[in-house]
């Protein structure tokens, strides 16, 4: 483990010389010098959830699934972060984040169609108040994926009482945290979330079926917009959003306009459908149909999960060849590395999103972005890279107010398994061991001078 760099004695600012004409007043954040600075107030951090990390989530889908083979790994102890949260939080304090975002595990919460379990919500009450006495400024998501079996069994988000059943968690947790945290994310990537379990099959529970798929997406925007009222009830200053994936996607052949035509399908599916249906109240997918929301406007800034690009190919001219295939080994024009799970590195993917999501004029949080990678060195790189970006896109006036590293630590990466090793604090599985990364200490230095 790297030493904690020791602080020195307070240097005093050297007097200005008796002639010396007053200073130009220095902007807040922005070039100076030689370094970039910061907003004031910038959150830095890192983010995590339930069950990749706490171990033993015995009752929920994701459970269930593992237990029946569906994947290559289960998820078992994990990290045990549901015991050892205070010296996780105490590392994260020590490597100076002023800022954490975590989920809680609904079905922790409510094991049992309308039991809440009062031991599992005094555990987050301490998960938060332990954050703020670290000075961590809490972003709490209400669902990371997962959900109570019980209601996977009654057809989990295909069925349309979802709405119901989520809003009435929302409102117990929230007349319980509500004055505890400020930053919630109502649902964590629902288009990924689509995707991988309606579409392509590889999540639970497993489908490959557009009509369920649709129906999903429209319960989850539902969901979203009843959550955000309640959270606004509860506590009028809260800050809510979802954790959006942004995926940056260029043609597999640049020359073929099937291809061309598929990635801005892809991306108006991928990357906006949803936030736009949140802003503006409205659902539309051009030529299907469109569809009003109860509510619009329910977003009061943008929370942006940011990992990588993929090239697309054009299979057809229905609503599935046009959204097209991730193309495998075709025609590549990156230049960067592929991380340990075969994902391009490509930080300028970062900055792209940033200024296209500034055109909904809030504020924007970088809910998670990060790299598996066993080289240590190729994260601190990975973390360089996206921040110089963050920066880029700072000085150009995007409003960005933080940015939160994935992963605090070595985590549960879903149908991967433990492979990918996500952490800026190593955890050895077996013991349970923590050591933080060379790579989580040189973050520190940036969070310390809040400069890069
Ligand atoms: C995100 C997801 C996280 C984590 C990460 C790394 O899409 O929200 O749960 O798995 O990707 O793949």
């Amino acid at each position: 483990m790297a030493p904690a760099p020791v602080p020195g004695p307070p240097v005093p600012a050297p007097a200005p010389p008796p002639d010396a004409k007053p200073q130009a007043s220095q902007p807040t954040y922005g070039i100076h010098s030689s370094n970039f600075r910061f907003p004031n107030g910038f959150l830095w951090g890192a983010a995590t959830s339930a069950h990749q990390t706490e171990g033993n989530n015995i009752h929920n889908d994701w459970w269930a699934w593992e237990q029946a083979g569906k994947v290559s790994m289960p998820s078992g102890k994990a990290a045990d972060h549901f015991t050892h949260y205070r010296e996780d939080f105490e590392m994260a304090r020590d490597l100076e984040h002023n800022a954490h975002r975590f989920s809680l595990e609904w079905s922790r919460i409510e094991p049992e169609e309308g039991h809440f379990n009062v031991e599992a919500i005094a555990h987050y009450a301490d998960v938060l108040r332990t954050l703020r006495k670290f000075g961590m400024e809490p972003v709490v998501t209400l669902h990371h994926y997962t959900l109570p079996q019980w209601l996977a069994e009654k057809g989990g988000w295909e069925f349309a009482r979802i709405e119901h059943y989520f809003a009435r968690f929302v409102k117990r947790v929230t007349a319980e945290y509500g004055q505890l945290a400020r930053y919630w994310i109502t649902l964590n990537e629902p288009v990924v979330h689509v995707f991988k379990s309606y579409l392509i099959g590889q999540w639970p529970p497993g489908k490959q079926d557009w009509p369920a798929a649709l129906k999903v997406l429209r319960h989850m925007l539902r969901a979203h917009v009843r959550a955000y009222h309640i959270i606004h009830r509860e506590r009028p200053d809260a800050m809510v959003s979802i954790a959006k994936h942004a995926l940056a996607l260029s043609p597999n052949d640049p020359d073929s306009w099937r291809d061309r035509l598929s990635v801005k399908v892809r991306h108006y599916l991928f990357n906006h459908l949803f936030v736009d249906a949140l802003h503006t109240g409205w659902l539309r997918v051009p030529g299907m149909f469109w569809e009003r929301l109860p509510a619009g406007r329910t977003l009061d800034f943008i929370g942006v999960n940011y990992y990588t690009r993929d090239f697309v190919r054009n299979t057809g001219f229905d609503l599935s060849g046009l959204t097209g295939a991730s193309a495998q080994g075709g025609w590549r024009q990156h230049i960067g590395k592929l991380n340990d799970l075969g994902w391009e590195v490509y930080p300028e993917g970062l900055a792209q999103f940033l200024r296209e999501y500034s055109r909904y004029k809030l504020p924007i949080l970088i809910t998670e972005n990060g790299v598996p990678a066993r080289e240590d060195d190729d994260r601190w790189v990975f973390l360089y890279m996206h921040l110089w970006q963050v920066a880029r896109a700072i000085a150009d006036g995007v409003d960005v107010i933080g940015y939160l590293h994935w992963s605090l630590l070595d985590n549960y990466e879903w149908a991967d398994g433990y492979r990918a090793r996500f952490g800026l604090i190593e955890v050895d599985f077996e013991t349970g061991l923590r050591r933080i990364r060379p790579s989580a200490w040189k973050y520190a230095h940036i969070i310390r001078t809040n400069e890069l």
